[in-house]
C-alpha cells in the first residue's frame, strides 16, 4: 500500500510539475538502484531485422508478483497499435510521435532484436549460461547485441528503430539529428571483458549499486576480489570503501547521471566519476542529450546544443577517456531488458513513454550477459525500508524514494527471483529487518 502510494504520489508531483524537469534532474541518481566475449565484434555489422523476426513468440521471465499483477490488469483495453514495417527504403520513414499513443504501441516486431553477437565461448562450468532454468533460458538471449556503432545502423535499422521510445528506440527524432553522433561510434575494438590470464575459465562479476543496504555491511574486500567490478551512477567509494570497496572496471552512466551525481554527492565527497586505469565506460543513450554528449565526447569538442552546451565530456571521465574502451549500448538490448525481464505495468499508463528501468537493471543485465557469475550489491532487497536510500547517506536515515520513471517493486521482486533461481547472487541482509520483526512481536505477546 505504501508502495502504491508513494507511486502515485510521486506520479501526481510529477505531472503537476514540468514532467521532463523533475524527472530528469533527480532520477534514479544512485540506487539501484567466455574465453573472450568477441560478441560485438565479429558477425556482420548489419543483420536485418526481417530475417530474425520470424522467432517472435515472447517469452517474458515472470516473478511471482507480476503474474499476480498481470491477471489482476486484464480489463479497461486501448487500442493496440498493430503494423508491420514498411518495405526496405532509401530514406527514413515520417517521424513516429509518442503523443500518438496513450500506451505503450505493440508492434509486430516488437520483440525481435538484432542477435548478431556470437556468445563468448565459455568453459566455466558453473556459467549462468548453463542455467536450467526454463524460464530464464527462454527469456535469455546470449547473442543479443550490446552494442550500438556506425556500422550497425542501416536506413532499414534506423526505420524499424524509429518506431520505438527512447531508450529503446529513436521515435520522436529526426535521422540527422541522431545520425550525427552515431556515424562517428566506432566499432568496439575489444570485447568489453575477458578471462583474467591464469584463471579457470570463468568471469567473476559484481554489480555495485548504490543502496543504504550497503552501509555498515563490511563488503568491500569481498566485492573487490571479483574480476570485474561493475559500477553506475554516483558510485562514491573514497572513505566507503570498507563497504563497497575501491574497484571499478565497468562504470555505466548516461550524460545526466555524470552531471547530477556531481551535483548532488559531491558533499559525500564525489569529486569525479570513477577512473580506474583502463576502465571501460559504459553509456546508455537514454535521450537526445546523450547523442548531443556522444558528438561532443567522440569529436573531443565542447557539446554544441541542447542542455549541455558548452560542456566539454571529456573531462568527465579524468582522464581516462579512451575510444577503444568507450561503449554505447544498443536499443535492441535497452528494449530486450524491459520486454522480457521487467514489463511494468505502467507501460499501459497514459505516462508510459517515461517508463524505463533503472540505470542500476541495466547494468545488471550488462554483467548478466557479459559475466559468467554475477554477484550484486546494493540494489533493493525486501527490507529496503530499514536503509537509508543511498549508502553515503550514514548519519541521517532517508527513505528511499520512488520516481515515477521506475518500477522499483517490480526490479525488487526480479532481482530476488534471480538469486532464488541461482542465476544471480543477490547481497540481502535481513538480520536487522528480523530483529525488528522479533521485537515487535515479542512487544504484542508482552501486550497480552
Ligand atoms: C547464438 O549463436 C551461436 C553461435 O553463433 C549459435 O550456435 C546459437 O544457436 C545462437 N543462440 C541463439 C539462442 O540464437
Ligand atoms: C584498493 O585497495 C587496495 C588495498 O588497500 C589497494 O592495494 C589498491 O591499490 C586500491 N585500489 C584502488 C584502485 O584504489
Ligand atoms: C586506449 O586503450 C587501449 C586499450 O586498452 C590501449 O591499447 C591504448 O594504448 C589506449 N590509448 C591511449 C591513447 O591511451
Ligand atoms: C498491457 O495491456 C495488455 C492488454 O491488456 C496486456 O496484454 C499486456 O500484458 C499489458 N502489458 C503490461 C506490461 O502489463
Ligand atoms: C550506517 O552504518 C553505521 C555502522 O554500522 C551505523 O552506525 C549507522 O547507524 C548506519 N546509518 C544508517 C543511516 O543506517
Amino acid at each position: 500500500m505504501a508502495v502504491r502510494s508513494a507511486r502515485l504520489f510521486s506520479f501526481l508531483v510529477l505531472m503537476s510539475l514540468s514532467l521532463s524537469v523533475l524527472i530528469f534532474s533527480m532520477e534514479n541518481l544512485g540506487k539501484n538502484v567466455r574465453s573472450k566475449g568477441y560478441g560485438d565484434l565479429i558477425g556482420s555489422d548489419v543483420i536485418s531485422w526481417q530475417k530474425k523476426s520470424t522467432t517472435s513468440s515472447r517469452h517474458v521471465f515472470t516473478t511471482a508478483s507480476q503474474a499476480k499483477t498481470a491477471s489482476k490488469s486484464s480489463s479497461g483495453m486501448l487500442n493496440v497499435v498493430k503494423k508491420t514495417m514498411p518495405p526496405q527504403t532509401e530514406t527514413p520513414i515520417p517521424i513516429i510521435y509518442r503523443k500518438s499513443f496513450s500506451k505503450l504501441p505493440q508492434w509486430d516486431f516488437e520483440d525481435a532484436y538484432n542477435q548478431d553477437t556470437p556468445p563468448r565461448l565459455t568453459t566455466c562450468a558453473q556459467s549462468l549460461r548453463n542455467s536450467k532454468d526454463e524460464a530464464f533460458q527462454k527469456a535469455f538471449l546470449p547473442n543479443i547485441s550490446l552494442f550500438l556503432h556506425k556500422n550497425r545502423i542501416s536506413m532499414t535499422e534506423w526505420n524499424r528503430l524509429s518506431h520505438f521510445n527512447n531508450p529503446f528506440g529513436f521515435m520522436d527524432y529526426k535521422y540527422d539529428d541522431i545520425m550525427a553522433s552515431v556515424k562517428l561510434i566506432p566499432k568496439p575494438k575489444e570485447p568489453l571483458l575477458s578471462p583474467k590470464p591464469g584463471s579457470d575459465g570463468c568471469v567473476r562479476c559484481a554489480v555495485v549499486a548504490n543502496g543504504g543496504i550497503l552501509n555498515g555491511s563490511k563488503m568491500g574486500a569481498e566485492i573487490d576480489a571479483h574480476d570485474y567490478v561493475f559500477r553506475m551512477n554516483a558510485a562514491v567509494t573514497k572513505g566507503y570503501e570498507e563497504d563497497v570497496g575501491n574497484r571499478t572496471s565497468v562504470y555505466v552512466h548516461t550524460s545526466h547521471s555524470m552531471i547530477a551525481a556531481l551535483r548532488f554527492f559531491q558533499k559525500y565527497g564525489y569529486t569525479a566519476a570513477p577512473h580506474d586505469q583502463n576502465i571501460k565506460y559504459v553509456m546508455i543513450p537514454e535521450g537526445m542529450r546523450d547523442f548531443q554528449w556522444l558528438e561532443g565526447l567522440l569529436k573531443g569538442e565542447q557539446v554544441s546544443s541542447g542542455e549541455n552546451r558548452n560542456r566539454d565530456p571529456r573531462t568527465f571521465y579524468s582522464g581516462q577517456y579512451n575510444e577503444s574502451r568507450f561503449y554505447v549500448l544498443h536499443q535492441d538490448f535497452l528494449r530486450y531488458v524491459r520486454n522480457r525481464f521487467l514489463p511494468s505495468k505502467s507501460l499501459n499508463d497514459s505516462f508510459w513513454a517515461i517508463f524505463r528501468p533503472t540505470n542500476g537493471a541495466f547494468t545488471l543485465f550488462l554483467a548478466l550477459h557479459t559475466c559468467d557469475t554475477v554477484s550484486a550489491y546494493g540494489f533493493m532487497t525486501e527490507d529496503y525500508s530499514e536503509y537509508s536510500n543511498y549508502y553515503v547517506e550514514r548519519d541521517l536515515k532517508t527513505k528511499v524514494t520512488f520516481f515515477a520513471n521506475h518500477d522499483y517493486i517490480l526490479e525488487k521482486d526480479l532481482w530476488k527471483s534471480l538469486h532464488n533461481r541461482k542465476i544471480i547472487k543477490l547481497h540481502q541482509r535481513s538480520e536487522k529487518g528480523k530483529q525488528r520483526r522479533k521485537k515487535m512481536l515479542l512487544d504484542t505477546q508482552k501486550e497480552h
